[in-house]
């Protein structure tokens, strides 16, 4: 599952390299330190073509997601979705996965690492599913885990850092071996805070409750479009603090993510979630969702950018 499929070429500080040629030196600075920021944004195919999913709003949260940790990225989001456009035209993609990394390179390995250059590799590949090819319909089983998400002012949340995906790792691993998809993890306070990979919704006699961003969470881009989707179907959305327990008591349950896109959970611990199927609310958002993220349904928001229409070098 999520195996990487090479493509031709990987966009990197500006220039097209050979997908075999995107490679770093050990002693880089992110190696040792964890010193790096991404992201993971979706190209869909559209009946107009591929396009890519909120571009502009995942540059900006990777631009930021750098500027947290002082790494100036020199490129505007605008540049770097006109990159992605770029990139997905010139490996010839119908739809894929796009991994922009910005990293501290080679030069010292003092804990400071500001002296290091910030390299930006841009990468995609074809990509499927990611929690399971039947996710999507019938849902997951997930465990609350033994980790925690991470304290306030420790790891940032609001930064898509390398080092929060150790803590990912473990939510992941303990999940796996215990036999579940995926593990939601608490915050240091006990309230609900997120998967490894997603953020998690609960519904409860027809509201929508997600946690806050003070929740140690990630902004995320799909978290996002299911409040904004929620609003648009008149279907109230509270972002208030969830306590452990609302997840075994709630009507429905999802997680909301770029790789899992609107995956609903169909247990928590081996509780069923409602009637252990996918409820209606879930299932009105994720229609929506995939309709206007496939150009089946008009892009209302903007969120669609056709890849073909994209200005560059290619
Ligand atoms: C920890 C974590 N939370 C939430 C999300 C969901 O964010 P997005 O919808 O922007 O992909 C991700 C996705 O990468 C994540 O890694």
């Amino acid at each position: 599952m999520n195996s990487l499929v090479p493509t031709e070429k990987i966009w990197r500080n500006g220039a097209f390299i050979r997908w075999e040629d995107a490679t770093i030196h050990v002693l880089s600075h992110v190696v040792s330190c964890g010193s790096a920021v991404w992201e993971g944004i979706r190209c869909y195919e559209t009946p107009d073509g591929p396009a890519i999913f909120r571009a502009g709003r995942h540059m900006r949260r990777l631009i930021d997601s750098a500027r947290i940790y002082r790494m100036e990225t020199g490129w505007s989001a605008g540049q770097l979705s006109e990159a992605a456009c770029d990139l997905v035209r010139v490996n010839g993609l119908r739809s894929c996965y796009i991994r922009p990394i910005v990293m501290r390179g080679y030069g010292s390995l003092g804990v400071h690492g500001g002296d290091n250059p910030i390299e930006i590799f841009m990468a995609c590949w074809p990509w499927g599913t990611y929690l399971g090819e039947e996710a999507l319909e019938q849902g997951v089983d997930v465990c609350v885990s033994s980790w925690n998400r991470m304290a306030p002012n420790t790891l940032p949340a609001l930064s898509k850092s390398s080092a929060n995906y150790m803590n990912s790792q473990l939510i992941r691993m303990e999940a796996a071996v215990n036999g579940y998809h995926e593990g939601i993890a608490l915050t240091p306070e006990g309230t609900v805070s997120e998967g490894s990979a997603e953020n998690v919704f609960v519904v409860r006699e027809g509201r929508l409750l997600t946690p806050p961003l003070t929740s140690s969470v990630l902004e995320g881009i799909t978290r996002e479009t299911v409040i904004q989707l929620a609003s648009d179907l008149g279907i109230p959305v509270l972002e208030t603090p969830i306590p452990r327990e609302m997840l075994y008591i709630a009507d429905e349950v999802f997680l909301a993510g770029t790789a899992a896109e609107i995956s609903p959970v169909r247990s928590i611990d081996r509780i069923p979630v409602g009637s252990g199927a996918r409820g209606p609310i879930t299932g009105k958002l994720q229609s929506e969702f995939f309709a206007i993220a496939r150009g089946l349904r008009p892009d209302r928001h903007c969120w669609l950018t056709a890849v073909g229409v994209c200005e560059g070098v290619v």
